[in-house]
């Protein structure tokens, strides 16, 4: 493709243009109603950092296919490991028998996830199904049955997984029971506290309240399995808590023998500038790691990393038929290979931080930015339409995307009205500044609206 590693996006018609009209109106009639289509982009093929739509207009890809593709579209290595692995061995069922990638990515996953203990790895094939892994090993290692969660959180939409989730209530309508007594306490997110606090002067009330007006009070410990968390809440908004807050967590969850588990589903693999986003939080071992998106480079996988001493559940008691399947195993070794090789934690780090600086300059002429948050590559500005009120800027957000769109550059909202930047870990400032270009302008645009 002409424009893997351009820097410039190329519109030869705008889109959605005449293929891509007739191919989403088939899409619409054809697929569940429940999918989300942010707008009509109806790709064709992508390389690196650059998507191409059946009508041949070119993107630049914020969106990393939500959060997975870190290295890149269709990285050489990635494709040749999925061919070679293919014409050996497609598929051999990891929970009866063996292979050597599976046993290959396991070990890898233990050495690149955060403690130096002993590990071991339940496969699965998304996200969801490596955190329902992870609901079920702490009920059956802890003999409890109770799970907290956070508001605002998302970790999938199976029912085990759903009841944690709690972002928006399109997920959960019309779906209950779910798993009774799961409990969700407010996140930290200092921009718009819960508890309309301010930070410091708080002093991390957040935290004291999950001890003092839920584990007290109402959702015994001695009850609770594991607490579920998103070390940078993905769907939520790309936010980020402050730095004494984890540990902070971690101590009371060890007090009383609740289990930590960390979902890096979004946030894992590098997007962060390091390999697990919990590991800015200095001090903090989660006891279970759920990972997926990115690990496959683009093929379905995750896994559900956990202390060996929890994974002592018996033979049979969980596993399925298609998890890590070894064309995606031989992918995933790649994606890991290539994030040491390319230096792409070091990458993600410094453009993750000309982003956000580019992105505070731009909010001093845009108050229409209220929050400029993130770590690495996995970035958010949050619209408002008021820098004093911070009444959310969504109907703003939504058109910001599409005129984005319309000029050639894929990204999209998590939250209310948060844009989120999460480009591939291989992006470069040219890049960034290609795509910053169009968002700058279609910006103005929906600012201007607004006086
Ligand atoms: C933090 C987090 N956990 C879990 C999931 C669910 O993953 P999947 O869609 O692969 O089931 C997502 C998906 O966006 C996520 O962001």
């Amino acid at each position: 493709m002409s424009a893997a590693k351009s820097a410039e996006p190329k519109i030869v018609v705008t889109p959605p243009g005449p293929k891509a009209r007739e191919l989403f109106a088939k899409y619409t009639d054809a697929l569940s109603r429940s999918v989300v289509g942010f707008y009509p982009l109806v790709a064709e093929s992508a390389s690196g950092c650059i998507v191409k739509d059946v009508d041949g207009n070119e993107f630049i890809d914020f969106n990393s296919g939500l959060a997975v593709m870190n290295v890149g579209h269709s990285h050489p290595r990635v494709v040749k490991a999925i061919r070679e692995q293919s014409e050996k061995l497609l598929h051999y069922s990891w929970t009866d028998f063996c292979y050597k990638p599976i046993v290959d990515l396991a070990e890898q996953l233990k050495a690149v996830t955060p403690g130096t203990h002993s590990k071991r790895v339940f496969f699965a094939n998304g996200g969801a199904e490596a955190n329902e892994a992870a609901m079920k090993l702490s009920r059956w290692h802890t003999r409890r049955p109770l799970f907290l969660a956070y508001t605002n959180s998302f970790h999938g939409r199976t029912f085990g997984t759903m009841s944690l989730t709690a972002s928006k209530p399109v997920q959960r309508r019309h779906f209950f029971p779910l798993v009774p007594e799961t409990t969700h306490v407010p996140y930290p997110y200092c921009y718009r506290c819960p508890f309309h606090l301010t930070y410091p002067e708080c002093k991390m009330w957040c935290v004291d309240f999950i001890e003092e007006e839920v584990l007290k009070k109402y959702h015994p410990p001695e009850d609770t399995a594991a607490m579920f968390i998103e070390p940078i809440q993905g769907e939520g908004g790309y936010v980020v808590p402050p730095d004494e807050y984890f540990p902070r967590l971690k101590k009371i969850l060890d007090k009383y023998g609740i289990l930590m588990v960390d979902d890096e589903v979004q946030s894992g693999i590098g997007r962060s500038g390091k390999w697990f986003a919990i590991e800015h939080w200095t001090g903090v071992i989660p006891d279970i790691i759920t990972i997926a998106k990115a690990l496959g480079g683009g093929l379905p996988i995750s896994a559900a990393v956990a202390k060996e001493e929890l994974m002592d559940w018996e033979s049979g008691s969980h596993a399925n038929t298609m998890g890590g399947n070894p064309v995606c195993c031989a992918a995933g070794l790649q994606v890991l290979g290539i994030i040491r090789d390319e230096k792409l934690l070091e990458n993600a780090t410094r453009q993750g931080a000309y982003l956000m600086k580019r992105l505070r300059e731009i909010q001093q002429e845009q108050s229409i930015i209220g929050d400029v948050r993130g770590r690495g590559l996995m970035v958010g500005a949050e619209l408002v339409k008021n820098k004093d009120t911070k009444e959310p800027a969504a109907q703003e957000a939504t058109e910001l995307i599409n005129k984005c769109f319309k000029r050639g550059l894929a990204i999209i909202t998590s939250g209310k009205c948060t844009i989120r930047f999460a480009p591939p870990l291989i992006t470069t400032r040219e890049i960034l500044d290609a795509g910053l270009e169009i968002f700058e302008g279609a910006l103005k645009e929906v600012a201007a609206q607004l006086n």
